[in-house]
């Protein structure tokens, strides 16, 4: 992959990629279009990657589709599918990884110790490995996206990263690998979690700005549907994901993280 890609480089050709850990869905498909937008070459990684999952997560039964995958890249335009076999990215001695200390710290970074760790680690080897000219994250991952951002500041990585809207379905619920965890009763009360974050928007756009306040609005709105258990609901500057308790409008993140049965979605929205 390296060499093809610094050989792409040397013919003047522009590398946009388009990291995942597979099981794709139109919301992936909606970072390969942005893709598109952003170079000539299109590259999708697909690798579970373990050095982000804790030891009581779900590394082992994440979903495993690669030759879905592969055709889902294919008829969307993708030029090349990056998947290394899952003993293929870190050598037996591997002892090398990259820690942002700022965005990653609150939200997810609390409840998932070690995770963004393994996310920039595995996404700087990436970087070296693909040679993107620019990189597409979904939103969804919005801590992820502040942490990536970060690393490649501090870094100065020549990576232009690029973040695309959250694709939702038509009840709201936000598109993820791990939906397909949920079975249907429980399917049809996850949409609850996008009306609470719809809630906090409310409260906002009709003048609020304690965060206190807009936090009870979510609260009030998510306790109807008490199958969605809170694992945390943060107002945070949207670049920095500092906590904030007074509302921003256009620079305030809301991000809330739920278990529901045994799967944990997380969603944000701007306010
Ligand atoms: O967002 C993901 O799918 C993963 O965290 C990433 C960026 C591919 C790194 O493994």
């Amino acid at each position: 992959m390296q060499r093809l890609a610094l050989k792409l480089r040397g013919e003047g050709r522009r590398i946009a990629f388009v990291p995942t850990m597979g099981a794709l869905h139109e919301g992936h498909m909606s970072l390969v279009d942005e893709a598109k937008r952003r170079g000539d070459f299109i590259v999708v990684s697909v690798f579970v990657n373990p050095t982000q999952f804790g030891p009581t997560e779900d590394f082992a039964k994440y979903p495993r589709t690669l030759d879905a995958d592969a055709a889902l890249c294919r008829e969307r335009g993708a030029h090349c599918v990056f998947a290394p076999p899952s003993d293929g990215m870190y050598a037996a001695d591997f002892s090398t990884f990259i820690e942002e200390g700022l965005c990653s710290k609150g939200l997810c970074g609390d409840h998932r110790p070690g995770h963004f760790r393994g996310v920039t680690t595995v996404v700087a080897m990436l970087f070296n490995i693909v040679q993107p000219h620019a990189a597409i994250f979904g939103a969804k991952d919005a801590q992820q996206c502040a942490v990536i951002r970060k690393m490649v500041s501090d870094l100065f990585m020549p990576v232009d990263i690029v973040v695309a809207p959250i694709v939702r379905e038509k009840d709201g619920l936000a598109l993820s690998s791990r939906n397909r965890y949920l079975p249907a009763d429980l399917r049809a009360k996850a949409p609850s979690l996008y009306k609470a974050l719809l809630a906090a928007k409310a409260a906002v756009d009709s003048g609020e700005r304690d965060a206190a306040l807009v936090k009870s609005a979510f609260e009030r709105s998510l306790a109807q549907e008490p199958a969605l258990r809170l694992q945390y609901f943060t107002l945070t500057d949207a670049r920095t994901m500092e906590p904030l308790s007074k509302i921003r409008p256009g620079e305030t993140l809301a991000a809330v993280a739920v278990n529901l049965g045994e799967t944990r979605l997380i969603d944000n929205i701007t306010l």
